[in-house]
């Protein structure tokens, strides 16, 4: 048997989700319904009085190899256009479902026993703990908040190794919102070619940049083959619910070994979803979607930097610039709180729920005293969740213990 760690902020989320009044543990924009999206598609283009009857007559049979055609091109043409980067085709985008989905098939097919992966760090677990689980060394690339979760390239040279194959990265970073910028990438995409190094890039909150110019592209546009870029309608797209995700890259084989490891693992996708993932990426909707949740993201950073500036003797982050996420510290007496219990009193005492640093990013030890807080949500309920959390401080916090 496979020896795999606990998917621990899963785990944390969605054993505790169920009846919450305030949920600050999300890491997506608030999510639309499927009325919502023809709505959308309605208010947007013609092809609309059809959304549903279009649903209606898919055909039932297994769909196509590597995912819907129509669902692949609009991926391909307007998510990845970056004029100065070759354009993609629909033969570099493999469907998946969901963007979890599309890092397991990654990894799955790339990495094996003996294989070292260097994985930037504090990111999403999938990223380091399946590598380990499939038998590869996994070291982390770590960021640290005093540096303002930016990473040392230099440390990045000395963690490579001859039996290193995969660069594993995330931007915009889970739990923190920071974005690795252009140079950086480009930096990276250097390294990694002197050695003939993989770069997998999740980008699943991509392109949900709502605070920094100019935007980092996408890893697939900065020239290096051996690159795969794997991406999802979840976060930016507040469609979660649909479980529609995808692998990119312009190297064929890489596409070859995650098309076959996908067969293994769905053989096709729900054409059903599918479908609703190509009407989602229609133009002009895919950009209504990204404008309301960019000008979400952006107000609703203000009002957490407002409520951090009003506790800032308890807890300060550093403001994130992507993802509506960030990772906010929280202290006494110069000492980290205890997050789980934090968390765990102010779920029983507020029902507010948000995600413990050092259980879910950390092994323990690392990111004591962190949260994770999602600020996705509609304005005003983020407004009373914070409200919620504010009585709590008042209330509670001298109790907590700390680390
Ligand atoms: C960095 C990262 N990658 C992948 C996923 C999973 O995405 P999906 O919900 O599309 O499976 C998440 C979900 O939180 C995430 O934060």
């Amino acid at each position: 048997m496979v020896k795999i760690d606990p998917f621990e902020v899963d785990h944390w989320i969605l054993t505790r989700s169920a009846g919450v009044k305030h949920n600050l543990a999300h890491s997506y924009c608030s999510a639309i319904s499927i009325n919502d999206l023809a709505s959308a598609t309605g208010d947007c283009n013609n092809e609309t009085e059809n959304v549903w009857s279009s649903v209606f007559a898919q055909p039932m049979s297994y769909g196509p190899m590597k995912g819907s055609a129509a669902l692949r091109s609009r991926i391909a043409a307007l998510l990845y256009s970056d004029p100065s980067a070759e354009p993609l085709s629909i033969e570099n985008i493999v469907t998946t479902p969901g963007g979890s989905l599309a890092n397991f098939l990654v990894l799955f097919a790339l990495l094996g026993p003996g294989d070292h992966v260097v994985v930037q760090y504090p990111t999403y677990q999938q990223l380091y703990s399946l590598p380990a689980a499939i038998g590869a060394e996994v070291s982390l690339w770590k960021a640290h908040q005093e540096d303002g979760w930016r990473l040392d390239l230099d440390e990045l040279r000395k963690l490579i190794r001859p039996n290193t194959k995969m660069i594993a990265l995330n931007n915009p970073v889970n739990p923190t919102g920071a974005a690795l910028s252009r140079a950086t990438l480009e930096e990276i995409v250097k390294i990694a070619r002197e050695h003939s190094i993989i770069i997998l890039s999740d980008e699943v909150y991509y392109p949900l940049f709502h605070s920094v110019s100019p935007t980092p592209p996408s890893i697939i546009s900065l020239g290096y083959d051996k690159v795969v870029a794997t991406s999802a309608l979840s976060k930016a797209y507040s469609l979660a619910g649909l479980r529609v995700g995808w692998i990119a890259s312009r190297d064929p084989s890489i596409i070859d070994l995650c098309v076959n490891s996908r067969s293994y693992a769905l053989i096709t996708m729900s054409r059903v979803d599918e479908h609703l993932a190509s009407l989602a990426l229609s133009p002009p909707t895919v950009q209504h979607l990204l404008d309301r949740n960019n000008t979400l993201s952006k107000r609703n950073l203000q009002v957490v930097q407002d409520f951090i500036n009003q506790h800032s003797s308890t807890c300060q982050w550093v403001q994130p610039v992507g993802a509506p996420i960030g990772f906010v510290k929280f202290e006494k007496d110069g000492k980290p709180i205890n997050d789980v219990e934090f968390c765990t009193k102010l779920l029983e005492k507020k029902s507010v729920l948000l995600v413990p640093g050092s259980k879910c990013f950390g092994d323990g030890n690392e990111f004591q005293g962190y949260v994770r807080l999602g600020f996705g949500e509609e304005t005003e309920h983020l407004k009373a969740s914070l409200n919620a959390v504010h009585e709590f401080l008042e209330e509670e916090y001298g109790n907590l213990p700390v680390f």
